[in-house]
């Protein structure tokens, strides 16, 4: 136990996190979990980080707009325009939030593109890249979902297309159209219903198939592509 001799806010913390340390071993987990070898050749690593800073970001922009949204019909679109114009920098928010959408499934798709080129996808990695082609059908969930949430014409037209589309698989198209709709048209339902995904489902489905993403990349260590692991043991 370290001795305090003045009681600044910075030497409390220090005592909160010795407190935890002597407890449950806090730094010795978050020391482990931080260290990743990074290979020396690795120039396009940083593309998943960048992925990982955007879900992060809309994260906290989400909760932000969840306080003043509100889902339903007759609300949904006013309650958009009083964040607009109303709230303190609702509209950086709301811009941040929907900037940070189409840029999240950009690097998505960028990292997973530098997987494929340096072949980081073979063995051992594959549970890897599995959990990121989940990682990839959640993150267009959010698009998908989230373009509803205004609630104003082109979102409306562009749910009613967007989920026509499964209505065209066979035999199973119409039953895929309404479970999606909750029902035979966009309504209310649907606007729940993909509120619900968009703020529930689909942010504790990604929150949990990062930390398998990145627990086995913690345990293998990243793929250095001037190294054949195909000769020994994953790092
Ligand atoms: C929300 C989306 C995602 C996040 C936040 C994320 C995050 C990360 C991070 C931080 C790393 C380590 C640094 C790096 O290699 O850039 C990584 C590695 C990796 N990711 Fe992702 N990822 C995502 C989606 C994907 C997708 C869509 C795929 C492929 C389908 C994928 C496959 C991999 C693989 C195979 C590795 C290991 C690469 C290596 O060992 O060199 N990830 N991911």
């Amino acid at each position: 136990m370290r001795v305090i001799r003045s009681w600044t806010p910075m030497h409390l913390a220090q005592l909160t996190l010795d407190w935890i340390d002597e407890r449950i071993g806090l730094r010795g987990l978050i020391t482990a979990s931080l260290h990743v070898t990074i290979p020396r050749s690795a120039h396009t690593y940083y593309l998943g980080g960048i992925t990982l800073f955007f879900f992060m970001s809309q994260a906290v922009t989400g909760i932000l707009l969840s306080l003043y949204y509100r889902a339903s019909p007759e609300s949904a679109y006013d309650s958009v325009l009083f964040i607009m114009n109303q709230v303190n920098f609702g509209w950086l928010i709301r811009s941040v939030h929907a900037w940070g959408a189409n840029l999240m499934i950009v690097f998505c798709i960028l990292h997973m593109l530098r997987v494929v080129v340096q072949g980081a996808y073979k063995a051992p990695r594959e549970v890897t890249w599995l959990a990121g082609i989940a990682l990839l059908f959640v993150t267009l969930g959010f698009g998908f979902t989230g373009y509803l949430l205004p609630w104003d014409q082109r979102a409306y037209w562009a749910t009613t297309v967007g989920t026509e589309i499964p209505g065209a698989v066979p035999f199973i198209g119409s039953f895929l159209r309404d479970l999606m709709r909750g029902g035979a048209d966009v309504s209310a339902v649907t606007l729940t219903r993909f509120f619900g995904i968009h703020m529930l489902v689909l942010p504790a489905s990604l929150a949990g198939v990062l930390m398998a993403h990145l627990f086995i990349i913690h345990q293998q260590g990243l793929a250095d592509p001037k190294e054949d692991e195909t000769k020994g043991a994953a790092k």
